[in-house]
C-alpha cells in the first residue's frame, strides 16, 4: 500500500487479496479445464449446470459492496444498458429473479396505461405450453387471467405452434406467454405472425436461452428475446450468465414498458426517479392526479398495484463481468452438446434426441434426450442410474404442468380457471419419457465422454444386468 489513509488504495490493497483468494478458493469454478484436481469418472460429480467465474466476478462483488450503496444503482444502470445492447433490445429492466421476470412482464400488460382493448384484464385468456417451467404460466393465474395450455413437441421440447389456432378465442385471447426450451428457440415465424394478425402480445421467456439464434424466412439471423413485445432472463446459477438471484424483462420496441414495468417492479409508484434521486420530473409536488389531493409528493403516488422486485447492485456488478464471458459460454455450450449428441448417436435404437427447431442456433441449456417407448428401460431407471454415477440429470422442470399438484388444485377448485387444448400426449410424453444432462461450460471433454459411456453402457447393458429399480 503506498498511501494508507488513501481510500482508493485500500480498496485495491483488498481487491489484490480477493483475488489471490479466489484464485486458490475458486480455482475449480473457472471455464473448463481450470480445475486442478483430476477427474474420477464415478467419483467426481458431473452436475448439469453449475456457476462458472473467476476473481473477476468477486472481485466486483467486494468492491462494489465496499461501495456499499446496496440497492440497485450505478452498476445497475451499467448492467442495464451492456445487456440490452448485448441482446440487441431497447431496454433491459433487471430483476431479482427469472420467475420475478415473467411476473412483472405479464402483470404490465394488465396496465391502464395500454389502450383498453390490449389490456389484460381478469378473465382473458393467455396462450401458453404445457410443459416447462412453472413459473412461465403461473403469472398469468396471479394475474386473474386464464392460461389456455397447448401441446408440446416432445422432439423440440417446444410448444406445438400448429394447436395455437386453435387455442384462440376472439375477443378473450390477449397474449402468448412461450419459453424456448432448454435454448431451443420455438417456431417464431408462425408465433409472431399470428400475434401480429390477432393484435396479441407476445412474451418470450427467453429465461433458459440466452445466446440462441432465430433467422425468420428472408431475414438476418437475430437473437432471441428480440421478437416479441417482452423477454425475460434469468440469471439462476443454472442459467447461461449467472448473479446468483436475478432476472431481467427486455423490452423490444415499444418504450411505454419501461415506465410501466418500472412500475411494477418498484411498489407500483407513479414516479420514476432512479434510486437515490428525487423530482427528475421537475414536479415532486406539482402534480394533481386522480383523487389525490393537489401536489401531493409524487414519489408517494402509485398507479398500480405494484411489487419490489429489485435485485441488488452487488448482483448487477457480477453480471456485468459475466456478460463479458456470454459468447465463450455460448459456444462452449454449443461444442458440449454436439459432442453428446455425436457420442450417443448409436444409442437411437432405445433413446431419441432433441432436435433444433428449423431456422435456429440454440444456445443449448441442456442435452434432452427421450427413452424410446419401447426401451427396456424408463426415463426413471435411466435418471437414477445417472444419479448413481454422479452425473446430474434433470426433467423437463415441471412436464406436464397441468398434472402438477397446484394446477389440479387450481382446476379443482374452478373448473374454468384454466383451459386445455387438445389431449396434451406430447406434454405427457415429456414428462414421462424426457431427461436432460448438463453442456454448461465447465464441463470438459472428458467428462461429457463419460456421460456418454455410462448412457451406452446402460442401454447396451442387457436387462438382466441392469441394477434393480423398485
Ligand atoms: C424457462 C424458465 N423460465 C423461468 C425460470 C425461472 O427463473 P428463476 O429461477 O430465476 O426464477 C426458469 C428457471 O429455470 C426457466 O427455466
Amino acid at each position: 500500500m503506498s498511501d494508507p489513509n488513501s481510500l482508493s488504495d485500500l480498496a485495491d490493497e483488498i481487491e489484490r487479496l480477493v483475488r489471490a483468494y479466489s484464485a486458490r478458493a475458486h480455482a475449480a469454478n473457472g471455464p473448463a479445464g481450470a480445475d486442478p484436481e483430476p477427474f474420477e469418472p464415478g467419483k467426481t460429480p458431473v452436475p448439469y449446470a453449475s456457476r462458472v467465474f473467476t476473481g473477476n466476478e468477486v472481485a466486483a462483488a467486494v468492491r462494489t459492496t465496499l461501495d456499499f450503496w446496496l440497492t440497485l444503482g450505478p452498476q445497475g444502470d451499467a448492467f442495464e444498458k451492456e445487456l440490452a445492447a448485448a441482446i440487441g433490445v431497447k431496454r433491459s429492466i433487471l430483476t431479482n429473479s427469472g420467475s420475478s421476470a415473467n411476473l412483472l412482464a405479464v402483470s404490465s400488460l394488465t396496465s391502464s396505461k395500454l389502450p383498453t382493448e390490449r389490456r389484460l384484464r381478469p378473465g382473458d385468456e393467455v396462450i401458453t405450453c404445457a410443459s416447462g417451467f412453472p413459473t412461465t404460466a403461473a403469472p398469468i393465474v396471479q394475474n386473474g387471467a386464464v392460461p389456455v395450455f397447448i401441446d408440446s413437441n416432445p422432439v423440440t421440447g417446444n410448444a406445438d405452434c400448429s394447436k395455437i389456432e386453435e387455442a384462440y378465442a376472439p375477443g378473450r385471447t390477449k397474449a402468448v406467454v412461450l419459453a424456448h426450451a432448454l435454448g431451443n428457440p420455438f417456431d417464431l415465424a408462425s408465433v409472431v405472425k399470428f400475434c401480429r394478425a390477432n393484435d396479441l402480445w407476445l412474451i418470450e421467456d427467453n429465461c433458459d436461452a440466452l445466446g440462441s439464434l432465430y433467422t425468420m424466412p428472408g431475414k438476418a439471423p437475430h437473437l432471441t428475446g428480440t421478437f416479441g413485445d417482452l423477454s425475460t432472463q434469468s440469471f439462476y446459477p443454472a442459467h447461461h450468465i449467472t448473479t446468483g438471484e436475478g432476472g431481467a424483462v427486455n423490452i423490444t420496441r415499444d418504450m411505454r414498458f419501461k415506465v410501466i414495468l418500472e412500475s411494477f417492479r418498484d411498489w407500483g409508484r407513479d414516479c420514476w426517479c432512479a434510486s437515490g434521486h428525487e423530482n427528475t420530473c421537475g414536479k415532486r409536488f406539482g402534480w394533481q392526479l386522480g383523487e389525490l389531493p393537489e401536489g401531493y409528493d409524487h414519489k408517494y403516488t402509485y398507479s398500480h398495484l405494484g411489487y419490489n422486485l429489485k435485485p441488488l447492485d452487488i448482483q448487477a456488478a457480477i453480471g456485468r463481468e459475466q456478460l463479458k464471458r456470454l459468447q465463450g459460454f455460448v459456444e462452449a455450450r454449443r461444442r458440449n452438446w454436439e459432442r453428446l449428441r455425436a457420442g450417443l448417436a448409436h444409442l437411437s435404437d432405445f433413446l431419441e434426441f432433441m432436435e433444433a427447431t428449423p431456422g435456429s442456433v440454440p444456445s443449448w441449456f441442456g442435452f434432452m434426450l427421450l427413452v424410446r417407448d419401447g426401451a427396456p428401460f424408463t426415463a426413471v431407471e435411466l435418471s437414477r442410474h445417472l444419479d448413481a454415477h454422479k452425473i446430474g440429470n434433470r426433467r423437463l422442470f415441471g412436464g406436464n404442468l397441468v398434472r402438477q399438484p397446484a394446477f389440479v388444485q387450481l382446476r379443482s377448485d374452478n373448473p374454468n380457471a384454466l383451459r386445455v387444448v387438445g389431449n396434451l400426449e406430447g406434454a405427457d410424453r415429456l414428462m414421462r419419457s424426457a431427461l436432460f444432462v448438463g453442456v454448461y461450460p465447465g464441463l470438459t471433454p472428458e467428462m461429457l465422454d463419460y456421460v456418454i459411456w455410462v448412457i451406452g453402457d446402460f442401454c447396451i447393458k442387457p436387462a438382466r444386468k441392469r441394477p434393480k429399480t423398485s
